[in-house]
């Protein structure tokens, strides 16, 4: 990280981008596999910690409510608090969980992760879970979100994140980011809609920049320097990687 890194939230996600953000489906089907993967690391955690007692989670980027919905339907009589930056996200996550905020079990809260986080108690959560998500973040403001994960997780709690982890690889990496790119090509081109070719090619060329861009050994490394425990990889596939790091029990 450099001494310049900024420590700042940012707003990458507004406009057509935003309000037509269904189309990650059509763009990267692979994104509803990882919420899956993401709610299978929950019900991972109910097993392994079987007592009977309804757990408190946190999802950081609720997006659309894609991952919300089914991390609801694997928490089971658990309380899930969502969390996202973007007016024009929450709207659409507000739409589609609707029946999850009326019943009382989620909460859905307009705020950037780091502030969001700050406001929790140290170790009141069981799960803090994301989805596609962290990849966002400039390097030192993840650093300083990643504190808080670990400071409000209870001993023994997970950080599950299913994310963007660059491939090891330098020309790897560069022929599966040009794939993603004549993907974006042909999906828009298909529906006409240049106007979102532009907006998902300059999203993209964020995600790619130094700043932003994780890899996974040096991602896990780091956490591991900030305290985190275990960390384990699965389900890598292109530059996807579902990570699920444990708060060690002092
Ligand atoms: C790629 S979307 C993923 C959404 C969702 N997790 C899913 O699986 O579909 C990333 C989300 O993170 C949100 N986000 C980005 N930076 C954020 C920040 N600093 N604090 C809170 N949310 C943020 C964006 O608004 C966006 O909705």
């Amino acid at each position: 990280m450099t001494a310049l890194t900024p420590l700042r939230a940012e707003h990458l996600f507004h406009g057509a981008f935003a309000d037509e953000y269904h189309f990650l489906k059509l763009i990267c089907p692979l994104s509803l596999v990882m919420s899956e993967k993401v709610a299978m690391a929950v019900a991972a955690f109910k097993a392994e910690h079987p007592e009977p007692r309804s757990l408190s989670a946190m999802e950081i980027g609720a997006g659309t409510g894609m991952t919300t919905q089914l991390i609801l339907a694997a928490l089971g009589e658990g309380s899930l608090t969502s969390i996202d930056n973007a007016p024009a996200m929450m709207v659409q996550a507000e739409t589609h969980l609707k029946e999850h905020v009326a019943s009382g079990r989620l909460r859905l809260k307009t705020d950037d992760a780091l502030s969001a986080l700050k406001d929790l108690p140290s170790e009141s959560m069981d799960l803090v879970l994301s989805a596609y998500t962290f990849h966002n973040f400039l390097e030192g403001y993840r650093r300083e979100v990643l504190k808080e994960v670990l400071r409000v997780l209870k001993p023994k709690g997970w950080f599950v994140n299913g994310d963007r982890y660059g491939v090891d690889d330098p020309a790897e990496h560069l022929k599966t980011i040009q794939d993603e790119v004549r993907g974006y090509f042909r999906v828009f081109r298909e529906i006409n809609r240049p106007d979102l070719l532009e907006q998902w090619v300059v999203h993209l060329l964020s995600d790619e920049s130094d700043e932003h861009r994780m890899r996974l050994k040096p991602s896990i490394d780091s956490m591991q320097t900030l305290g985190f425990g275990l960390t384990t990889v699965s389900d890598r596939f292109e530059v996807n990687a579902l990570l699920i790091s444990r708060k060690p029990c002092l």
